[in-house]
């Protein structure tokens, strides 16, 4: 049976914590110019329903690192995007390649199409997730800070699919989030209650980011949501992170976006070059974390 990444629930904390450290150790073989090819010849088809820079690129360059190669697939120009059904794109590409990664809207399409693949599903971004987001970003914590069990981390911001995933991190990881969002953007209630003793709802960015030791915000409206965006400006004016915000958290507090940022709207024009922000690392890190989670649905756990 193929293990699948369609949230950060489908893998255990400690297989978490391994692809984590795993993620650490495949990043400093590269930085110090090791070759380290252990998906040779192997396929990753990539499927993109939704525009993407990051993803893209740290897939295609973790395959290519690894020894494989990875295949773009839009929907545009492949029989998905003309109707053949999910069920039977997942049984053909089985047939053919290693893994697939999904970045579409719907949750339940990455969903269903796991449910017919004998190869791993990796879920690269729905309305309601992005799991892959939530390897760099811990990966990232630990580099700088050490574990992330028991500190504090303050979502600012939209109920979407970037603060879903961190309700399953606080659950996987063992931290606690504040989150912070107006009336009527809060995330999903089935996972707020599942997670309640984790999780404080709050109503200003203020009261979440007291004595956080991370900060995280995103874009105020998602792709498919563009014809919202005034709406979604007015509704969370008063949410904008700034270093001045930023003074409120811990002493050591970091700050993380997942980017493409909107400067102006959910940051303001100075927050990324703050030296709290540690974005450009972060982003960085979708390649590391992505080649350790490839590395475990494909191989299994190495042994060193
Ligand atoms: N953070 C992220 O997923 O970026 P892309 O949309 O560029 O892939
Ligand atoms: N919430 C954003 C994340 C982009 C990486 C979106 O879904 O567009």
């Amino acid at each position: 049976m193929a293990r699948h990444f369609l949230t950060l629930l489908d893998l255990t904390p400690d297989e978490l914590d391994y692809v984590i450290d795993r993620a650490i150790t495949i990043k400093k073989g590269l930085k110090a110019g090791e070759i380290y090819e252990p998906l040779k010849n192997k396929v990753l088809g990539m499927i993109f329903e939704k525009s993407s820079t990051r993803t893209r690129v740290s897939f295609e360059a973790g395959m290519t690192q690894f020894g494989g190669s990875a295949i773009f697939l839009s929907s545009r120009d492949t029989q998905l995007g003309r109707g053949e059904p999910v069920e039977d794109s997942a049984r053909v590409l089985s047939e053919m390649i290693d893994a697939v990664m999904i970045r579409t809207f719907d949750h339940a399409t990455v969903e269903r199409f796991a449910e017919y693949s004998s190869i791993p599903v990796i879920n690269a971004l729905t309305d309601d997730y992005h799991p892959c987001q939530l390897l760099a970003d811990v990966q990232t914590f630990v580099e700088l800070r050490g574990s992330i069990k028991g500190k504090t981390v303050a979502w600012v911001g939209d109920g979407n699919n970037m603060c879903h995933s961190y309700i399953n991190a606080a659950r996987q990881f063992g931290f606690h989030l504040n989150i912070a969002c107006p009336e009527g953007f809060d995330p999903m209630p089935e996972l707020m209650e599942a997670n309640k003793e984790r999780i404080t709802l709050v109503r200003t960015p203020e009261e979440a980011i007291k004595d956080a030791h991370l900060v995280v915000t995103d874009v105020w409206a998602s792709m498919g949501q563009e014809e919202e965006q005034a709406e979604r400006e007015k509704a969370f004016a008063g949410y904008q992170i700034s270093p001045a915000l930023m003074n409120t958290a811990a002493s050591d507090a970091l700050f993380m976006h997942c980017l493409p940022a909107h400067r102006g709207e959910e940051i303001s024009e100075d927050m990324l070059d703050d030296e709290r922000s540690v974005v450009w690392q972060e982003a960085g890190n979708r390649l590391h974390a992505q080649k350790a989670l490839l590395e475990f649905l494909i191989l299994g756990r190495i042994e060193n």
